[in-house]
């Protein structure tokens, strides 16, 4: 018999509800190893696993009580929220989405993982794979953006980082996919609101990065806090019970969020913790996180009928089975992983994957910086804020670790006189320091101004209504502009911005995010021209809120915009378009696409199709593109988006070169999911959309024919 069986064998049934709870440390890095009751609830076998936590010593004394200190010695493992870095800060995830590059995603999760091992971390809560289209939400910071393709390349590309071939290997840790799912269609982009989205939606948006995600081998899956059409996700056994474990066999452990599971009263559907504990057991949720109500309430729900033994006994399985996986039997403290690592390496990556984060978002010829210039103003907020360069969810990250963008720009330029002056607070009302800061830019080439948001305004929790400039940011703007020198703007946030004026007035502006430890150093690279840019927005950035939501998978109505025709589906306010369409990044060079061709024309609905188009630089630099392809099934007996995402390309241009250019597609590419929402073809026309963002006028487009036979 199998350790995990005869284990499950001897334990009594208090013992098996002990491995379904989670627990918090609640320690900072100063503070005591373990709570109090979480020490005892240890020794008492009352726990399977703890989270916030972290550190080679606490983790191994933590550890002590529970593989030296109970009846059975069954270990503990430990789990942390490593969203874009343990140590070293990566790019908040929605930045590195815009690298639209796997390998990198990977790569930066790999290195979280050698960080997070080394100090006893045997499970992250990540990735994070909420499709969000609303960038009030504030957590759309944590994920891959609007596109499931996107969400579904990075679901692969993170769980390969985090767990890498086999998870006991000593600096593999299990990954977590969180939140299933939709989430991120939160109502009104209000953190923790219901979602309703349909079944459609569900199959074609949200479902996908999960499955994705199982099939990569994810180790374990978050339900989110948010209900679907009604029904909590911590107590959907539709979707956990059948769609995960049936249709999907997903085997690893579904472990609720915070409080989730006692949250189901609240949401009303639970009378009491009890009945809570009982839906969420019976759903299919094998570990309680912090709500207690597995340990505390299964034993009366077990005794009154509510909830079978089989299903405890399945639940501490797939933990036990977890705990094996991960080698917690053999080296509790998983000491191998103890090994060192190159600090300095990883800092490299870190500056790597920031500027490879930064997207262009408009350059009127000042950027990259002349060599001419001599004088350079660093204004505004974020300029020497070295905290918020983290982000939000920052692990173990420090403040101490961040290069700020005046730092970095001052290290950069050592011939230039870099002044600064923050002129304003980020969020305070103090409008003092504005006329200062405009005397001080007043004789400088050219002017850096830092603006956006703090790390703690994007997140969890941390949804805006106004997703402009907060605090006095954009009166100390309108004024820097008014100086009259050159402004090149660069935006800190969580999110996009709504912040038109701005693109319409600065010579150049960039969305910077929170890009990590690296962050000046990166943003100096990209502002001198040592890096040429080439990220693309992962999201759609709207003009105003009134757009949201606003995103480039648009279905199409029967009275599609028209400028000219007021009767057409428009505002009559504002334009339909965004400030700036899914894709969109420019560079210090240009790419010219021409030749769009399929090879062959005709495929069967099991054929393969080459798109073929032809690129060339034709700037002086050079240039990484990402070269989008896009498909609309043209007539479908449902009407289809105007475009999906189905791929893309990203090359290297020296400057001049031509290349051609080529990806191929399978035809169930061009599948979307029927009326029983299972993946059909329908043969006809589909138009093959391919160009440098998700704006149509600027894509080339030709046809496919998928034929019945
Ligand atoms: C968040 C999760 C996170 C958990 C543990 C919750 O509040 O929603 O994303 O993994 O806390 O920190």
């Amino acid at each position: 018999m199998s350790r995990v069986e005869s284990l499950l064998r001897s334990m009594t049934i208090e013992e098996k509800i002990g491995q379904l709870n989670l627990v918090t440390a609640g320690q900072t890095v100063t503070g005591p190893v373990v709570h109090v009751e979480t020490t005892a609830e240890i020794r008492a076998g009352r726990v399977g696993g703890v989270f916030n936590l972290w550190g080679r010593e606490a983790m191994a004394a933590a550890q002590k009580l529970a593989a030296e200190g109970t009846r059975l010695g069954v270990p503990l493992f430990f789990g942390l929220d490593i969203l874009h870095g343990h140590r070293t800060i990566f790019p908040i995830p929605l930045a590195e989405a815009g690298a639209f590059d796997p390998l990198l995603w990977e790569r930066t999760a790999r290195v979280a993982a050698i960080e997070a091992a080394h100090e006893g971390v045997s499970l992250t809560f990540a990735p994070m794979l909420d499709v969000a289209r609303d960038p009030r939400w504030g957590r759309i910071a944590e994920g891959p953006g609007e596109d499931p393709l996107v969400a579904v390349k990075m679901a692969e590309a993170k769980i390969r980082g985090f767990q890498d071939r086999a998870l006991e290997a000593p600096t593999s840790i299990a990954a977590t996919a969180k939140h299933f799912c939709a989430y991120g269609a939160a109502t009104a982009g209000r953190d923790y609101a219901a979602v309703d989205v349909s079944e459609r939606a569900l199959h074609e948006i949200y479902l996908p990065p999960f499955r994705a995600a199982v099939e990569a081998g994810c180790a374990a899956i978050m339900p989110g806090f948010n209900s679907l059409a009604g029904v909590p996700m911590t107590a959907h056994a539709r979707l956990l019970r059948e769609y995960l474990r049936r249709d999907l066999g997903f085997d690893g452990v579904i472990i609720s969020d915070y409080t989730a599971i006692a949250e189901l009263i609240e949401h009303g559907v639970a009378g009491d913790l009890t009945d809570a504990a009982a839906l969420a057991l019976r759903a299919g949720v094998d570990m309680d996180m912090m709500s207690m109500a597995y340990v505390r309430r299964l034993p009366e729900a077990l005794a009154r009928g509510l909830v079978d033994l089989a299903d405890v006994d399945a639940a501490a399985r797939r933990v036990l089975l977890l705990k094996e996986r991960l080698g917690l039997f053999d080296d509790p403290y998983r000491s191998i992983a103890a090994g060192e690592y190159s600090r300095a390496a990883h800092r490299e990556l870190a500056r790597d994957a920031a500027r490879r984060s930064i997207t262009l978002l408009s350059n009127d010829d000042i950027l990259p910086l002349s060599a001419d210039v001599r004088r350079i103003a660093v204004i505004g907020p974020l300029a020497d804020a070295r905290a918020e360069m983290l982000g939000p969810w920052y692990s173990a990250g420090a403040a101490e670790d961040c290069v700020t963008i005046l730092e970095g720009l001052r290290f950069a330029l050592p011939n230039c006189e870099v002044v600064f002056h923050a002129g304003a607070g980020i969020e305070d009302d103090d409008a003092s320091g504005i006329a200062p800061a405009c005397d001080m830019a007043a004789g400088a080439d050219v002017i850096v101004l830092c603006l956006g948001e703090a790390e703690k305004m994007s997140g969890e929790a941390a949804s805006r209504a106004m997703i402009g400039l907060p605090g006095r940011q954009r009166e100390l703007a309108e004024r820097i502009l008014a100086t009259g020198v050159p402004v090149v703007a660069l935006l800190s946030s969580g999110r996009p911005l709504a912040v038109s004026w701005l693109v319409e007035r600065a010579r150049a502006v960039l969305a910077t995010w929170f890009l990590g430890d690296m962050a000046g150093h990166a943003i100096a690279d990209v502002l001198t021209g040592r890096y040429n840019p080439s990220a693309r927005l992962a999201v759609t950035w709207p003009r105003e809120v009134g757009q949201i939501p606003i995103f480039y998978a648009s279905r199409s109505t029967g009275r599609p915009w028209n400028a000219d025709n007021r009767y057409t589906s428009r505002y009559l306010d504002l334009p339909v378009e965004p400030l700036f369409p899914f894709g969109h990044g420019l560079s210090y060079s240009h790419v010219v696409l021409s030749n769009l061709r399929v090879a062959p024309s005709d495929i069967s609905a099991d054929g393969t199709v080459e798109i073929v188009i032809d690129a060339q630089n034709i700037g002086a630099f050079e240039t990484e593109e990402t070269i989008f392809v896009f498909v609309r099934d043209v007539v479908a007996s449902i009407a289809r988006p105007l475009m999906e995402l189905k791929g893309w390309v990203k090359i290297v241009f020296s400057p001049g070169e031509s290349r051609t250019v080529a990806l191929t597609l399978s035809a169930d590419s061009f599948s979307f999911p029927d009326e029983n929402m299972k993946p059909k073809i329908e043969p006809g026309q589909f138009e093959i959309l391919v160009g440098l963002d998700a704006d149509r006028k600027n894509l080339l487009a030709t046809v496919l024919n998928i034929t019945s036979t």
